[in-house]
């Protein structure tokens, strides 16, 4: 969520950490990943939390951010802090603001910027202090951006999320949805399907939102993060005590502008036109 004119000077640090990734990519599934709408992806980045000390296992994949922004209403401000290894898995937080000074937030970034379409999913609980949001998004601008957002603030937190293709002021491009299982206290699978036109959004497999308009068409980083800047109109806070959101997974399956068609198709052939794995 960085603005763009800052991410360019980062350019040469993702395309050094994207070779890094494709190489440790998973040489089982050359012919990629089946999702359940028939779609299929070239590439995968698995980060499952819990099979490993998590903050290890983030590295391979995400980035952790600590850059700052002063808002109109509180300066935010991304700590590596707030980013550890909570109960076998991945807690992201705001930390309690004290009413003065910056409010201390977290955010992860994907290695790879070079993402065009895929299927992007995460489990996770949802933080219950007030006064945060928790995102998990494509993004390359403010204007070419998928997201999922939790605001602990909003009556019906523990069930209510924020699907929007960004800006969010267009008529039709955000949808407010209220979910079954309490997001708060059980971990569920929150999932984004970016296709060339229309993003739908999922919990636990099955489809909850659709929206087909301002869908983002430019390669993307996947981010997520918990922060607060005190907007009432928005995240609302800063919260008084950690906001804490605890991740399990996060697993972005994908095509990219690094791997072409012809490059996938050869690699599969050279495997012996194995069945692509099932996601
Ligand atoms: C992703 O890549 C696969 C394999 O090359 C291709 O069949 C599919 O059309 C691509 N999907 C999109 C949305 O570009």
């Amino acid at each position: 969520m960085l603005p763009h004119l800052i991410l360019t000077g980062l350019v040469g640090y993702v395309a050094a950490a994207s070779l890094q990734t494709r190489a440790t990519q998973d040489s089982t599934c050359p012919c990629g990943y089946l999702d359940s709408n028939g779609n299929v992806w070239r590439e995968s980045s698995v980060s499952d939390f819990t099979a490993g000390t998590p903050t290890s296992v983030l590295q391979q994949a995400f980035a952790v951010e600590t850059w700052g922004v002063q808002g109109t209403y509180q300066y935010r401000q991304n700590s590596a802090d707030n980013v550890y290894n909570l109960n076998g898995a991945l807690g992201m937080r705001t930390q309690g603001w004290s009413g003065s000074g910056p409010v201390y937030t977290s955010e992860v970034q994907s290695h790879r910027d070079d993402i065009l379409y895929g299927t992007f999913r995460i489990t996770a609980e949802i933080p219950t202090t007030p006064g945060v949001c928790f995102g998990f998004f494509t993004f390359y601008s403010n204007t070419q951006e998928a997201d999922i957002e939790f605001l602990s603030a909003d009556t019906n937190a523990a069930h209510t999320v924020h699907y929007t293709n960004q800006p969010g002021q267009t008529a039709g491009a955000t949808e407010t949805v209220t979910l079954g299982p309490n997001l708060q206290t059980s971990f569920n699978e929150h999932r984004i399907d970016w296709l060339p036109d229309v993003v739908n959004y999922y919990l636990n497999g099955g489809q909850t939102g659709s929206i087909s308009i301002q869908v983002p068409d430019t390669p993307s980083f996947v981010l997520a993060n918990v922060w607060s800047n005190g907007d009432p109109g928005w995240t609302q806070g800063p919260p008084t005590a950690d906001a804490v959101a605890t991740i399990q997974n996060i697993k972005l399956y994908f095509n990219s502008t690094s791997l072409s068609e012809s490059d996938f198709n050869s690699a599969c052939a050279t495997a012996g036109r194995p069945a692509s794995c099932q996601i």
